[in-house]
């Protein structure tokens, strides 16, 4: 089993074992990440970072988990400044750009879109997030940064109560973290959304014959009390008009008081950032930056570590990491 030369699409191409080798290689990565040491293992090879929509921390990550790695990355970001617009096919844009790279990883607005573009490409393309549909290596941040969490107070993602917050109809990042928990047992999911915001039914039914316990709620008070809080924006870009998107903006905040009341002792807060903290939104206080618990920054430093490890299992050198070590000479606090 092999993940050298695949495309990543999906959280469906993955099964534990899957899930335990880019884990166990994402833990090998972190003296690179914190800049102990360096490999030159990808010296000479070129990352095709493709961002057709809004992004930060995954764009950047993709991009220095590529760097860490040894590897030089190319980017495009913004439809309007590609080719895209002047309506070339992603299969040609595909053609091209992967006759340019060794890797590509991609956003792009449309369900689909990266899938259908990786029918073009000659090399292992990335999902970066095609739209409302999927975002597979953040689910598998985010699952990496639940296992750690929860290890640190010695439970495990079996038998875990996990609420997810906030526009589940249009998150792709908790769509694909819900197909993965599938995969273990007995979990609580409790999702709480506007009715009109409700996580899709296909996936519901998945959670429920995987026989974890699915409670669905309009409201947040009484469902605070969760291993874990997976906090979501309101995806306004997916919405027909701004004034859409306001109506369900701020329904579900959470800070610091909100926590103490409710939460466990020990409940930890995830979310996949961007959190929207514009006073109308606000959906995680900025009084909770000095809650332990909090694990955002965690959870988007664990993305840089399982980036590169997707990356060294798509081209090959995996087990050969160390053997391109070299020295950190550069002043490093990390
Ligand atoms: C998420 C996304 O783009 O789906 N962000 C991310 O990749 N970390 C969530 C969001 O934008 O709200």
């Amino acid at each position: 089993m092999s993940f050298k030369g695949q495309h990543i699409l999906s959280v469906k191409q993955f099964d534990h074992d899957r899930i335990t080798q880019v884990f166990d290689i994402a833990r090998h990565m972190a003296p690179y990440a914190s800049r102990k040491k360096r490999t030159k293992v990808l010296d000479g090879a070129i990352l095709g970072n493709l961002f057709f929509e809004p992004s930060t921390r995954t764009r950047v990550s993709f991009g220095c988990a590529f760097n860490l790695l040894g590897g030089e990355v190319r980017e495009t970001t913004g439809m309007e400044s590609s080719a895209l617009s002047k309506g070339e096919s992603l299969f040609d844009t595909a053609r091209v750009i992967s006759s340019y790279s060794d890797v590509i990883a991609m956003r792009h607005p449309q369900a689909g879109s990266v899938a259908e573009f990786a029918e073009g490409s000659r090399v292992p393309v990335l999902n970066g997030g095609d739209g409302a549909n999927e975002h597979p290596t953040q689910a598998l941040l985010d699952l990496f940064t639940i296992e750690r969490e929860l290890a640190s107070s010695g439970q495990h993602i079996n038998g875990m109560h996990i609420a997810m917050v906030g526009d589940l109809k249009f998150g792709r990042t908790v769509h694909s973290l819900s197909k993965l928990l599938c995969l273990y047992r007995n979990i609580r999911l409790t999702l709480v959304s506007p009715a009109e915001l409700a996580m899709p039914d296909d996936i519901i039914s998945s959670l429920c014959n995987a026989g974890h316990q699915v409670v669905i709620s309009d409201k947040l008070e009484g469902h605070l009390n969760a291993d874990i809080v997976y906090q979501t924006r309101i995806q306004e870009e997916r919405f027909p008009s701004k004034a859409e998107a306001d109506q369900y903006r701020g329904k579900f905040r959470l800070n610091q008081e909100i926590y103490t009341r409710y939460c466990k002792s020990n409940t930890v807060i995830m979310h996949p950032l961007p959190r929207d903290s514009r006073i109308e939104a606000n959906e995680l206080d900025n009084d909770l930056n000095l809650n332990p618990n909090l694990a955002i920054f965690r959870q988007a430093d664990n993305g840089i570590l399982v980036r590169m490890a997707l990356f060294a299992l798509t081209l090959g050198v995996e087990n050969i990491v160390k053997d391109y070590e070299c020295a950190v000479p550069w002043y490093s606090n990390k």
